[in-house]
C-alpha cells in the first residue's frame, strides 16, 4: 500500500499561549520567557508565543507586551502572537509583533462565548486588520474553532467550518489552523471534515490544532495527515485549553507527536529528549500534571 505523507511537518508550538491561558494562578512573566527559550532550544521553530486578548476576558495572559520585548528572537524562527481584534492587533504591532494570529470559530454560540461577536461580526473585525498586516507586512496564521463539534452546540455543520475557513484563506491567512477546540473528533469524522475542505482549501494552507480531551488528538492527527498538512500544532507536556470552552483539556502533546512522526521518518527538526525536559520544567514550575505519554518514558 502507498502512504502519501508528507517528507516534514512544521511543528507550531502552543505551551506558551493555548498551555497557559487556562492556568488559574499567576505564571511569573520569567517562568514564560525561560520556557518559549526552553522550546527553542529544541529544535522547534514556530512557537505561539502569547495573546493581546483583553486582560479581563484571560487574565494569564496579560503580561504579552512584556514577553514580546523582553524575548530574544532566535534567527529563522517566529514568534506568533494571538489577537482578537484591532485592539490587540495595535499592541502586538507596539510590542514589535511580526506575525499575528487571529480567530473565527464555525458555532455561533461559541464567538459569542469567546469573542462575544456573532461568526460574521469577527470575519468583519479581521478586514481591518488584514488591510493593515498587509500595509505593514505582518505574516497572518487563522484559526477556525469548533470544527469537529462545539462545547455548546455539540455537532457542528460542515459547510460552516469549510465557509469560516475558505473566508480566512481570502482575506490573506497564509494557513488556517483547524482547531477540534474540546477534542470531540474522532478519525474518520475528522477525514470527512479535511474531504470538504480539501475541496475548497488545499491541505498546504491548512493546519491541525486538536485538544485531547477524549484522548481521540494524535490518531485524528495521523487520519488527516495524508491530506498534504503544512502544520500541526502542539503543546509540550499536553498543556492548555481555552477558558470559554468548557470541558477543554489540552493540545495533543509535542512530544507524542514528535515521537510518532520520528517513526513514520517524517522530519521536524525537533530534539525528542531535550522537547521531554521542557515538558517536566514547565509541569514542575506550575505544578500541574504532564500529560504526555513519551514525556513519561523520559522521566
Ligand atoms: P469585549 O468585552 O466585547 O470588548 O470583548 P470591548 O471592545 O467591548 O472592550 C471591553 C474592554 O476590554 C475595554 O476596556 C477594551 O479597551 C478592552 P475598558 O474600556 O472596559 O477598560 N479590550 C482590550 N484590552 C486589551 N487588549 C485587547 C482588548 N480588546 C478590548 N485586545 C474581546 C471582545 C474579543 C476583546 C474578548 O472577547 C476577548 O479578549 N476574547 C478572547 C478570549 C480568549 O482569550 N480566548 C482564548 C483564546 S482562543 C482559543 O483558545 C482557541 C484556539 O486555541 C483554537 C481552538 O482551540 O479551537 C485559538
Ligand atoms: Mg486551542
Amino acid at each position: 500500500m502507498a502512504y502519501t505523507y508528507p517528507k516534514s511537518v512544521r511543528i507550531v508550538e502552543m505551551s506558551p499561549r493555548d498551555g497557559l491561558q487556562n492556568i488559574k494562578t499567576n505564571v511569573p512573566t520569567e517562568v514564560k520567557i525561560e520556557l518559549i527559550n526552553k522550546l527553542y532550544d529544541t529544535g522547534i521553530k514556530d512557537i505561539e508565543i502569547a495573546s493581546f486578548v483583553s486582560p479581563k476576558w484571560t487574565p494569564q495572559m496579560a503580561d504579552a507586551a512584556e514577553i514580546l520585548q523582553q524575548l530574544k528572537q532566535p534567527e529563522n524562527t517566529s514568534h506568533v502572537v494571538l489577537t482578537p481584534n484591532m485592539r490587540g492587533f495595535d499592541r502586538a504591532i507596539e510590542s514589535g509583533a511580526k506575525e499575528v494570529a487571529i480567530f473565527a470559530a464555525a458555532s455561533e454560540t461559541f464567538s459569542q462565548k469567546n469573542t462575544n461577536c456573532t461568526i460574521d461580526e469577527s470575519l468583519e473585525r479581521f478586514v481591518p486588520i488584514m488591510e493593515k498586516a498587509n500595509k505593514l507586512g505582518i505574516r497572518v496564521r487563522g484559526y477556525t474553532s469548533c470544527v469537529l463539534g462545539c462545547p455548546y452546540e455539540g455537532d457542528v455543520d460542515v459547510a460552516v467550518v469549510v465557509k469560516v475557513t475558505k473566508a480566512l484563506i481570502d482575506m490573506g491567512c497564509y494557513e488556517v489552523s483547524l482547531g477540534d477546540t474540546v477534542g470531540l473528533g474522532t478519525p474518520v469524522k475528522a477525514r470527512l471534515m479535511m474531504d470538504a475542505i480539501t475541496k475548497e482549501v488545499p491541505g498546504n494552507k491548512l493546519g491541525l490544532h486538536f485538544h485531547d480531551t477524549r484522548g481521540q488528538a494524535l490518531a485524528n492527527t495521523l487520519a488527516c495527515l495524508e491530506y498534504g498538512i503544512a502544520s500541526i500544532d502542539s503543546s509540550v507536556a499536553g498543556l492548555g485549553g481555552c477558558p470559554y470552552a468548557p470541558g477543554a483539556s489540552g493540545n495533543v502533546s509535542t512530544e507524542d507527536v514528535v515521537y510518532m512522526l520520528d517513526g513514520m521518518g517524517i522530519e521536524t527538526g525537533i530534539n525528542l529528549e531535550k522537547l521531554a525536559a521542557v515538558g517536566h520544567y514547565i509541569t514542575e514550575k506550575i505544578g500541574c500534571c504532564n500529560n504526555s505519554k513519551i514525556g513519561a518514558v523520559y522521566k
